[in-house]
Parts: structure tokens; C-alpha cells; sequence
């Protein structure tokens, strides 16, 4: 592979794993291919693995492995394949189904998948996902959190200082928050972005603004000034999230379109407290800005978004 070729520097290969019915492609359908929680109950077990290229933000190319958790794959995956599965890895997800009632054994099998992965691509990057927190009670998760937390970071071998955890669940806004800080990990001029952002939203005096990917509605950064940073919604951009994908199933639905070329050009609010609108920035990316109640700031900010949208495409 040519390390010249800035197309495939950006390329990244992304390892999907964990044990059979952890939700690992549950996930993936949701958050790149438009499913909803409540159609992945039709997916079968992967068979090995199944390969998905999704384009990121134009020049982020994921690589994406889900890798079918049943055992006599993951015994493949750890002799025969260990080079060509564990082999140039940024980033491995790691799914735990926080229900299983084999949480040693699961552990057990990380184990060897960390073992694996810290020999073929010791600069890897691991992500590990308490998944389906809706199955336990409300005043439970966060302690059963922290505890599993703990426990697998023990296991971690020489990713345990840098292994980082998330509660999630199909069922809500956690999926979105967990894959947003996990892309956002892979993006090669995310400080560059959150610059641009920064100064666009000082020169238009915006409250926040929030900087979406089009296909997936992930948020790929934020910025928020001055009295935003009270905002007593800190779920507000995973809830963004969730409401522009809905809104995308529902023009297909009524436009009889496939879901992922279902979009919409710009929306507005205006109230008397704030204004908000999102539009599109780049061929890759939403931006959600909210300003003071003025149309003056309001017609300013709809005129520098393609400034900034120029320099996000070069
Ligand atoms: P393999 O392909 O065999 O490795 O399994 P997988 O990890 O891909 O599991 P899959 O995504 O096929 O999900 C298994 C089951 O878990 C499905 O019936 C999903 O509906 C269910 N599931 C996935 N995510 C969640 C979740 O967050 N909460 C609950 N309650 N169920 C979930
Ligand atoms: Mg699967």
C-alpha cells in the first residue's frame, strides 16, 4: 500500500467483534444502513465476517469487519485468519451483551481477541460496548456499568490504560453517542474542522453549533459559547440525532425513496427566545446552528456557512 496515495492514508479498517447475539450487526444496520431498532430482529447470525466500506465525511474510508461471534469463527478468526483479521487495525468495538449470563467466559474470549490484536496492530485503538442496557433496570446500570467496566479493563492487557467504555442500547440515544466519540477518533482533520467551526460560530455570534454527517446524522463535532455550556439537555445532540433520522425513515416512507438517499435540504425554527436551522454544509455534512432571535445574525450565518463549507471540501 503507498503511504502517498492520500486517499488510502484516510482508509481505515475497523474491527467489529464480540460473542454471538451481542447486537454487534444490530448496530451496524442502524447506524450506516438505515435500519430502525425495531427491524433488526429479522437479521440472521453473520457468517464469518462481513465486510462494509462506508465513506465518512468524504475522505474518511471505514473499513468496517463485523465479525459473526459464534464460536467456531472467533476460533478462526484467533489460528488460521489471526494475520489477516488482527492484522493493520485501528480501531476494535468490542460488544458485550450486558445480559449474558457467561460474563467470565465472555471476558475470557476478549481476552484472547486483546491478546490477538495487541501482537498484529499494537497501535490499535479498543472501544468496549456495555450493550443492551435496556434490559437492566434503570437504578442498576450505572453501578453494573462500572463494575463490568472495571472488571474488563483488568483483562485488558496492554490496552488497559487506554481502553475506553460506553453503556449502550438500541432502544435509545446511546448507540449514537458512543459511534459519534468513536468516528470521531478516526477523523484525520477533526482539529482542523472544530478551527473552522469555531471561528464561524464567533463570527456570526452563535450559541452552538453542531456539525452532522449526512448519512448517518452522527455528530462529527460541536462548539458551544457562553451560556450554552448551562444548556440543561447534554443529550440534546444524540436527541438531534435521533430526530433527523426518523425524520429521513419518514420522507422515505412517504416519498417511496430507499432510506439512504432520503434527505432534506434545510429546516428552520424561529422563536422569540432562539433561531435554529440545519443545513446543508458539504456533500458529507449537516450543520445545525443556533443563534440569538435576530434575522440579522440569522441571514449572516446563512451566508458564511458555504465559506466554511469550501475549505471543509479542500
Ligand atoms: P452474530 O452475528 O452471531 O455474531 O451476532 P450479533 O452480535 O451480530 O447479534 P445481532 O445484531 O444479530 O443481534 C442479536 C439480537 O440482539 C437481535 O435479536 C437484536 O434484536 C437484539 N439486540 C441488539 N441490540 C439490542 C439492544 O440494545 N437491546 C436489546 N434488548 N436487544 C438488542
Ligand atoms: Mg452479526
Amino acid at each position: 500500500m503507498s503511504t502517498k496515495d492520500p486517499a488510502l492514508k484516510k482508509t481505515r479498517k475497523v474491527l467489529l467483534m464480540g460473542k454471538s447475539g451481542a447486537g454487534k450487526s444490530s448496530m451496524r444496520n442502524i447506524v450506516f444502513s438505515n435500519y430502525v431498532a425495531k427491524d433488526v430482529r429479522r437479521l440472521g447470525a453473520t457468517i464469518d465476517v462481513e465486510h462494509a466500506s462506508i465513506r465518512f465525511m468524504g475522505n474518511l474510508l471505514l473499513n468496517l469487519w463485523d465479525c459473526g461471534g459464534q464460536d467456531m469463527f472467533v476460533e478462526s478468526y484467533l489460528t488460521s485468519q489471526r494475520g489477516h483479521v488482527f492484522g493493520s487495525v485501528a480501531v476494535l468495538i468490542y460488544v458485550f451483551d450486558v445480559e449474558s449470563r457467561e460474563f467470565v467466559a465472555d471476558v475470557v474470549s476478549y481476552g484472547e481477541v486483546l491478546r490477538a490484536l495487541g501482537e498484529e496492530s499494537p497501535g490499535a485503538k479498543v472501544f468496549v460496548l456495555l450493550h443492551k442496557m435496556d434490559l437492566v433496570q434503570s437504578r442498576l446500570r450505572l453501578p453494573l456499568f462500572k463494575e463490568r467496566s472495571e472488571f474488563i479493563r483488568q483483562s485488558s492487557l496492554k490496552f488497559s490504560t487506554s481502553v475506553e467504555f460506553f453503556a449502550t442500547s438500541i432502544w435509545d440515544q446511546s448507540l449514537y453517542k458512543a459511534w459519534t466519540q468513536m468516528i470521531y477518533f478516526l477523523i484525520p482533520n477533526a482539529a482542523t474542522i472544530e478551527l473552522l467551526l469555531k471561528q464561524l460560530a464567533n463570527a456570526i455570534d452563535a450559541r452552538e453549533l453542531i456539525l452532522y454527517e449526512r448519512t448517518t446524522c452522527l455528530m462529527v463535532t460541536h462548539v458551544t459559547r457562553g451560556g450554552e455550556d448551562k444548556n440543561p439537555f447534554p443529550d440534546r445532540f444524540e436527541r438531534i440525532s435521533s430526530i433527523l433520522k426518523t425524520h429521513k425513515q419518514s420522507i422515505a416512507r412517504h416519498t417511496h425513496m430507499p432510506p439512504s438517499l432520503a434527505n432534506f435540504k434545510e429546516m428552520q425554527i424561529k422563536t422569540g427566545r432562539f433561531m435554529f436551522f440545519i443545513t446543508r454544509l458539504t456533500e458529507n455534512t449537516n450543520l445545525a446552528v443556533c443563534i440569538p432571535p435576530s434575522e440579522q445574525i440569522f441571514n449572516a450565518a446563512r451566508y458564511f456557512s458555504p465559506f466554511v463549507s469550501s475549505v471543509l471540501c479542500s
